[in-house]
């Protein structure tokens, strides 16, 4: 691998090559309908290791297999009755579901960082699916940006945060949502344990309700449940304020609604309407442009903590926080 990586429309033959790469342990950015994620084999240690190099990601946060139907991920975890419904419900889609590995299983055990569980989710993404429906087999995908960064929403963007470590990025346009995947842990359902959220996500949290009845948080600096939850997490480079109700000329803005305060140096409005599904998509496009602008710092206006507004000030948090 050398120069920059190339960036190409996922026709039939660049899914083809993609397949040839991934079959020899090599790296694709695929577009899914939440970010972009950095796939390679779920069942190659070798491919596994590149993810986390290629990001830089501490190996004891795990990542994601990406199946391509329900009947395949049963064989490799134990679905109880909820995990079958959730899955029933909203996959294909933005749902990630930890549950209990079987035992043997053809993925990766670097894959799980050591835990007895492995995270499966089903894209929605027709590049995604088609992609790993032509493959065969799982695909470990985390998102495509370096480990506490922002993620990345465009072909674009994955070229910027990685670089030469991908091989191929299949450009699928921008994220239509925008905003990562819900992780719910139900790997001790049979053993009468709530579900636990670890990741407020695009399936918002009354979603989940509807057919959980109750799911629980994990309690803080519980490391083991939710090894990917740190605190200090999609940073920009400049410091980034909460919050703002009113700003600076050397401040970006990022503004949601309909009258944001005027004198920022550059505003992006989130949603002029203040509908937080428009929000979402715009959310980490937004904090690139600004963190670009030259501007010294950040502001981001208060933003409804209902429906996707909980997963979008989940990410403003830890974009916000010291590091
Ligand atoms: O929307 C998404 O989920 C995107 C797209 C590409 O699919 N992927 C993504 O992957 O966001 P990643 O690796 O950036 O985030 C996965 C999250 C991390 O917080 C990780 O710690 C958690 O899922 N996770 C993965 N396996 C786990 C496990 N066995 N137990 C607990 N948490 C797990
Ligand atoms: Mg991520």
């Amino acid at each position: 691998m050398s120069g920059p990586p190339r960036i190409v429309k996922p026709t039939a033959s660049a899914l083809t090559e993609a397949c040839k790469i991934l079959k020899a342990g090599g790296l694709v950015a695929i577009p899914t309908e939440t970010v972009y994620g950095l796939a390679g084999d779920a069942t190659n240690d070798r491919a596994v290791a590149a993810i986390f190099a290629a990001k830089s990601r501490p190996q004891f946060n795990p990542l994601i297999a990406h199946v391509h139907n329900l009947r395949l991920a049963m064989r490799l975890a134990e679905f109880g009755p909820l995990a079958q419904r959730l899955a029933l419900k909203f996959w294909p889609g933005p749902l990630t579901l930890v549950l209990r590995r079987r035992a043997p299983s053809p993925l990766s055990l670097l894959l799980s960082a050591g835990l007895e569980t492995v995270a499966l989710r089903m894209p929605g993404h027709g590049v995604a699916r088609a992609l790993i429906g032509l493959y065969g087999r799982p695909l470990a995908a985390p998102s495509a940006n370096r480990s506490g960064r922002i993620s990345a929403t465009s072909a674009e963007d994955v070229a910027e945060e990685l670089g030469a470590g991908v091989d191929l990025i299949l450009d699928g346009g921008p994220s239509q949502l925008g905003i990562e995947s819900t992780v719910v842990d139900l790997s001790r359902e049979t053993e009468g344990e709530r579900p636990m959220l670890l990741r407020p996500g695009a399936v918002t949290e009354d979603d989940l309700v509807e057919i959980l009845g109750e799911i629980d948080r994990p309690k803080a600096g519980d490391p083991l449940r939710s090894p990917g939850q740190m605190e200090s997490h999609y940073a920009p480079a400049r410091p980034l304020r909460l919050e703002a109700r009113s700003v600076g000329a050397q401040e970006a803005l990022i503004a949601f609604g309909p009258q944001p305060p005027t004198g920022a140096g550059l505003t992006l409005n989130l949603s002029e309407t203040g509908d937080l599904t428009e929000a979402a998509a715009h959310l980490f496009a937004y904090l690139r442009q600004a963190d670009a602008s030259g501007l010294t710092a950040i502001a981001v206006m208060p933003i409804p903590e209902t429906g996707l507004g909980q997963a979008i000030n989940d990410r403003l948090r830890r974009a916000a926080h010291p590091r």
